[in-house]
């Protein structure tokens, strides 16, 4: 956990936020697998994670805005709990750990909340996103499901989205950790690629890695020689000669913080000199990309810039024509790079996501795009220091689209099918970098991770 302060320090600026009302935060419980007793793997609420640092199930909080406190609303543990879970801290030795002086059972919650109701006060609660999370909210709060998203509040969301976007020495600290072990997890892939091995041996071994520091992945291993396919959770292909493998893959914490990271190479561990070309021209774009994240630029404009990049390539490679600003503008790259170049990262890999898109990576001055392409990109708005990124562009070849495309003759002046077709089996290439926005530019946070071609073929012959 980091520093009691810290906790108590961003739950007075929330509650200055919000202005007036309770506001409450449900923890996440367990949540059944097959049967009750058999769970998914436990995850805690990030929310609930920022302002109350508890990371068990059986817990909720509340920000008493008028009354400036916070509660954390608990049970200790039964000797049957013991019995079976262990021992571990009383819900004020936990409460003490975050700084919140305040602890109450959890019996005594829907009590204090009808009370706060029926006084006319507002409870703010952010948008939930588990069913179970709705069904109790709904006793809680005296509601039916549907009722509940009345009490989903904006304040509340543009507050926790103000404070969590902006990351501390700690939290950078803890994301620089992930991205470490992802180091680890990204080498070892690259080791074991080679003929004969299953997608599912290199995505199990890298799995092993992020368990065995600690945390588990903070979402589920992309890896694939159909990289096309642009978040491909199927592993069960032998790997082949020549073929290029995508590995997308990130670690958590102990203390829940993400890394995403993604790292292309040729099975066998010699890039062609076709692959080599695709992958110089990502290459590009993610350092251009990199050096072109400062406070105050949009990461619309970084985007473009990266788009164009791309676009500007795959005309020397006769694969796109015409006018590069016209054809970007026109979305005709999205061909080749339909998705965003980056999003939001710390204690969601996608970070906050669950609080809506929109209200994290956009304004009220700058609107998602719905151009196919640019419509993908998460984030959107101007950058800030304390920002964490990902930096991901890709080139793909997506033989559905291309034909697709190609049908319908779209964008003709400015794609060369002909030649597109001709990639048809190449799968992609993305490189992803998690950087954070500091006060003059930005820095890639972690231990450098192989991405030259150099460096990911010295790293295989390793
Ligand atoms: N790992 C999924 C993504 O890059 O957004
Ligand atoms: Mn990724
Ligand atoms: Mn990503």
């Amino acid at each position: 956990m980091f520093p009691k302060e810290i906790y108590w320090q961003r739950r007075k600026l929330l509650r200055e936020l919000v202005g007036e009302g309770l506001i409450l935060f449900p923890g996440n419980e367990e949540s059944a697998m097959n049967y009750k007793d058999n769970t998914f793997h436990y995850r805690q609420d990030s929310s609930f994670l920022y302002f109350f640092g508890i990371g068990k199930p059986g817990f909720h909080g509340i920000c008493d805005v008028d009354g400036g406190k916070d509660t954390l609303y608990g049970d200790d543990l039964t000797l049957e709990d013991i019995i079976w879970m262990g021992t571990q801290p009383s819900v004020t030795e936990m409460a003490s750990e975050v700084a919140v002086e305040s602890t109450k059972g959890l019996g005594a919650l829907e009590g204090e909340l009808k009370k706060a109701l029926d006084s006319g006060r507002r409870v703010h609660i952010l948008p939930p996103y588990r069913g179970d999370q709705v069904i109790r909210l709904a006793g809680m709060l005296g509601t039916d499901c549907e009722g509940v998203q009345e009490y989903v509040s904006r304040e509340l969301i543009a507050a926790v989205v103000q404070l969590r976007s902006v990351k501390d020495q700690y939290e950078i600290a803890e994301i620089e950790k992930a991205v470490d072990v992802a180091g680890i997890m990204h080498t070892t892939a690259m080791k074991m690629g080679f003929p004969g091995n299953f997608e599912h041996e290199l995505s199990g071994a890298i799995e092993g890695i992020a368990l065995s520091h600690g945390g588990p992945v903070a979402f589920p291993v992309i890896l694939s020689m159909d990289g096309q396919t642009l978040h491909n959770h199927y592993h069960g292909n032998e790997l082949i000669e020549g073929r290029l493998v995508i590995c997308d893959a990130g670690a958590e914490t102990e203390m829940c913080y993400a890394s995403d990271i993604t790292r292309t190479f040729p099975v066998g561990g010699k890039f062609s000199t076709r692959q080599k070309e695709i992958y110089e021209l990502v290459l590009k774009a993610n350092v251009e990309s990199i050096a072109a994240s400062v406070p105050g630029r949009t990461n619309r404009e970084v985007h473009l810039a990266a788009a164009r990049i791309i676009a500007g390539g795959l005309k020397e490679l006769g694969l796109m024509k015409g006018d590069v600003d016209e054809a970007v503008a026109a979305g005709a790259h999205a061909l080749f790079f339909p998705h965003g170049l980056g999003h939001m990262m710390g204690l969601d890999v996608h970070d906050m996501e669950g609080l809506g898109e929109n209200n994290v990576g956009y304004t009220d001055t700058l609107k998602r795009s719905d151009q196919f392409g640019l419509a993908y990109l998460r984030m959107g708005r101007q950058l800030e220091t304390g920002f964490v990124m990902t930096i991901e562009p890709g080139c793909y070849f997506i033989p559905a689209l291309i034909s697709k495309w190609k049908g319908e003759k779209k964008f003709e002046q400015f794609i060369n099918y002909s030649r597109a077709e001709s990639y048809m089996g190449f799968g992609g290439v993305r490189i992803e970098d998690d950087i954070v926005i500091t006060s003059n530019g930005s820095r890639v946070l972690g231990t450098p991770i192989p991405k030259t071609i150099e460096e990911v073929e010295e790293t295989m012959r390793g």
